[in-house]
């Protein structure tokens, strides 16, 4: 555990950004009951991410791809954002500039009221005609067809990014403004290692940013960090961003 004096330090930091930016992973929603990816009962160790997040999987099996993000919509819609998402919303009003980076696809960060969210990887509230492109928000729970279909015809796909897949080169250059131009960034529940995103912090420490990471575990972001906080993000974040405990 950091010292105190670290501690007093960080929040005088917090209190005084101009510029702050958030990257989030699975971590910060798991304490709202979502599974994360990689954890002991993360998802890619029940399944199989090559049989259900790529385009080939998908092609060759829809039917199965949907009945899982079915399952997987069917837990998130139980959810509620945690402190650590809530606490992130608070940010947003409080910052002349606030910008979330949020790997995950649970809509958690909207549904605790920020706006200034960037979803690198879609939303699985968001389906995509295959044809013609379109995108749209299907929020049926359950689907009311597995294989929901396009009223062209085509079938829809969750408009999030498979593995294989590249990312919107809009959101990537938004991404890349915000993290040259910040001056804190927030490295919250990501285990580091899927690109781009897993680079991303190295872009804000060339630009002189202060990196702090809030994770349970040690990731290939903490040597990158300036300050590594271990623990839950949900106790994390609302302890640091509580200016007014201040004596
Ligand atoms: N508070 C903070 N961190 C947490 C918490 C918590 N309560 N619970 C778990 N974590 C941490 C874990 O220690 C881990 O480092 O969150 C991280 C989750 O890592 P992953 O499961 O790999 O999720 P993520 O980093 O978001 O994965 C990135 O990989 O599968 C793809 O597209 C998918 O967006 C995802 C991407």
């Amino acid at each position: 555990m950091p010292s105190l004096n670290i501690l007093r330090d960080l929040k005088e930091r917090i209190r005084n950004a101009k510029h702050v930016v958030a990257i989030t992973g699975a971590g910060i929603s798991a304490e709202s009951g979502i599974p994360t990816f990689r954890g002991k009962d993360g998802l890619w160790k029940q399944y199989r991410a090559e049989e259900l997040a790529t385009p080939w999987a998908f092609e060759k099996n829809p039917e199965l791809v949907w009945k899982w993000y079915d399952w997987r919509r069917g837990i998130i819609a139980k959810a509620t954002p945690n402190a650590g998402h809530v606490t992130l919303a608070r940010m947003e009003d409080f910052y002349p500039e606030f910008t979330q980076i949020t790997q995950n696809v649970d809509g958690l960060h909207r549904k605790a009221g920020s706006q200034k969210v960037i979803e690198i990887h879609g939303n699985l509230w968001r389906v995509r005609c295959v044809r013609e492109g379109k995108t749209f928000y299907l929020e049926d729970v359950p689907l009311r067809e597995i294989s929901p279909r396009c009223s062209c015809g085509a079938i829809l796909r969750p408009d999030v990014v498979w593995f294989g897949e590249s990312l919107d080169p809009e959101l990537i250059r938004k991404a890349h403004e915000e993290l040259a131009a910040c001056n804190l960034l927030l490295v919250i529940g990501t285990s580091g290692i899927v690109q781009p995103v897993a680079s991303f912090p190295a872009i804000a420490r060339q630009s002189g940013a202060y990196i702090v990471e809030i994770n349970l575990e040690t990731t290939p972001l903490t040597s990158l960090a300036d300050l590594s906080l271990k623990g839950k993000s949900g106790d994390i974040l609302p302890a640091l961003f509580d200016f007014q405990s201040d004596s």
